[in-house]
């Protein structure tokens, strides 16, 4: 199973999704850059979380807050403290450092070495704002971004004319200087968070808790992840983050075992009323109708997208023995499909001319990649046979594939490759637009034109 890793990193390179960071320098631990399918799938996948929070919930809006703050809001929120730390040791030999669960006989891993004492060693990323680095000068680039929807809180209440409950998304880069980056792009020092913060009153949290927990084990669902790979596990007394009143983690069977791929917290009045206390600023909300004042409880969803990106890589994932495009050569050899939903795929279509020595059909074929373009992501391929083309197609997970051959010229249609069943139909030019938008919508593939056989 871990050898899946090994040939997703492979695929993800090799095809353009996701290269080593600074690769000329010996890469750089934990770092990825995303290429140019591998941003297309982000775009996708933030976009559809944005949707879904912004435009089927009501009384969720959006925000794009700063990512330097006051230093005061990560003191107020518990991440300077012990609550933000790992406990570590260090090898006084090779002064390597492990999280002091992962040691067993109290001698480092790596080199046999006496080891120190456990410290706390906190995850936050210094960094100094203006020309001077000095104490007064330093900051910490934000470790999750809903201290940044905390600091806003107040301003969107009001700009908005809000009533509790409400709720405000957000998308953006985090930084954990984390000891033990790890799985390629699992856990890494620099990832980006979709957090939705849902403020509601405290006798309705529990009740807000489960609607979140469900609405967002669907989401993933609906997606395509496989129901028997996903859980979620309520977390303990004791294991559960400093602010965390209780804490449900949606967990995805990774190939090297469970792991966390989205964390559903109920946070309290943690935020709102530290930064009450820290701040001076009374954060508390006064109902007209009721003439109660409070601290709203807090429901938050959140979720890395580059860890969420990987789940649909590896759910997606599928080695096909013997192949499907007919360009394998013995039973041994296998194919792969990317099997990603509609809605992430990086691109959509693909155009081939049947052969690439005719120029009238290259032509053609060209006319029709600019035709569709501008609406959908979009390639065009002339290189090597149409099985190799299919295979380079499926391996990317192309939803649709459209080949332009010798009727093309005559009646003005194409043939259409549906990447799931394999299955063609031919369709006029003209509607091609309008089909393929029915394709990618969900519409029936054999529907929507005349079967080839
Ligand atoms: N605001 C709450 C919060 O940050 P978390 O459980 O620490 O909670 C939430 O993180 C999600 O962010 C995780 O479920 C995971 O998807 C993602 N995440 C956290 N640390 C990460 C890391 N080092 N690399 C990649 N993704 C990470």
């Amino acid at each position: 199973m871990k050898d899946l890793i090994s040939k997703i990193v492979s695929l993800a390179k090799r095809r353009g999704f996701i290269f080593p960071s600074s690769e000329i320098y010996g890469g750089f631990e934990s770092s990825y850059d995303f290429g140019p399918l591998g941003v297309e799938m982000k775009r996708n996948l933030k976009q559809l979380w944005w949707s879904e929070m912004t435009k089927n919930h009501e009384n969720i809006v959006g925000l794009d807050a700063a990512i330097l703050m006051n230093p005061k809001v990560w003191q107020a929120s518990g991440h300077l403290t012990a609550g933000f730390a790992d406990e570590l040791v260090e090898c006084k030999l090779c002064h390597k450092r492990f999280k002091r669960d992962e040691i067993k006989d109290n001698r480092c891993p790596e080199c046999e070495g006496e080891l120190t004492k456990p410290r706390k060693f906190n995850l936050m990323m210094k960094t100094f704002v203006g020309p001077v680095e000095s104490e007064a000068a330093q900051t910490y680039l934000r470790a999750e971004t809903c201290q940044g929807i905390y600091m806003c809180f107040e301003n969107v209440l009001k700009s908005m004319r809000f009533k509790i409950p409400f709720g405000i998304a957000q998308i953006g880069k985090a930084f954990r200087n984390e000891i033990n980056p790890k799985n390629f792009i699992f856990r890494t020092r620099e990832f980006e968070q979709m957090e939705m913060q849902w403020f509601c009153h405290p006798k309705e949290t529990d009740r807000w808790f489960e609607f979140w927990k469900k609405a967002r084990m669907k989401w993933y669902e609906n997606l395509g992840i496989e129901k028997k790979n996903l859980r979620a596990k309520e977390i303990p007394d004791g294991e559960r983050a400093h602010y965390a009143k209780r804490q449900v983690d949606i967990e995805y069977r990774f190939p090297f075992g469970w792991g966390e791929l989205e964390g559903i917290h109920n946070r309290g009045d943690w935020d709102l009323s530290n930064h009450s206390k820290h701040s001076g600023k009374d954060l508390r909300y006064f109902d007209e109708e009721t003439k109660e004042k409070y601290f709203p409880h807090i429901i938050e969803t959140s979720v890395g997208v580059e860890r969420s990106l990987f789940v649909f890589l590896v759910n997606g994932f599928q080695e096909i023995k013997g192949g499907r495009t007919k360009t394998t050569k013995s039973a041994k050899e296998v194919e792969i499909l990317l099997k990603l939903d509609k809605k992430i795929a990086p691109i959509k279509v693909t155009v081939f001319p049947l052969v690439r020595n005719k120029p009238g059909l290259v032509k053609k074929a060209k006319e029709i990649y600019q035709l569709l373009k501008p609406h959908f992501v979009c390639q065009y391929d002339e290189i090597g046979s149409i099985g190799r083309r299919y295979r380079r197609a499926d391996e990317i997970g192309i939803i649709v594939t459209i080949t332009c051959d010798f009727q093309t010229m005559e009646d003005n249609t194409v043939t259409l490759r549906d990447r799931d069943s394999m299955k063609q139909i031919r369709v006029e030019i003209i509607k091609l637009r309008e089909i393929i938008k029915k394709i990618l919508g969900g519409e029936e593939f054999l529907k929507l034109g005349k079967l080839v056989k």
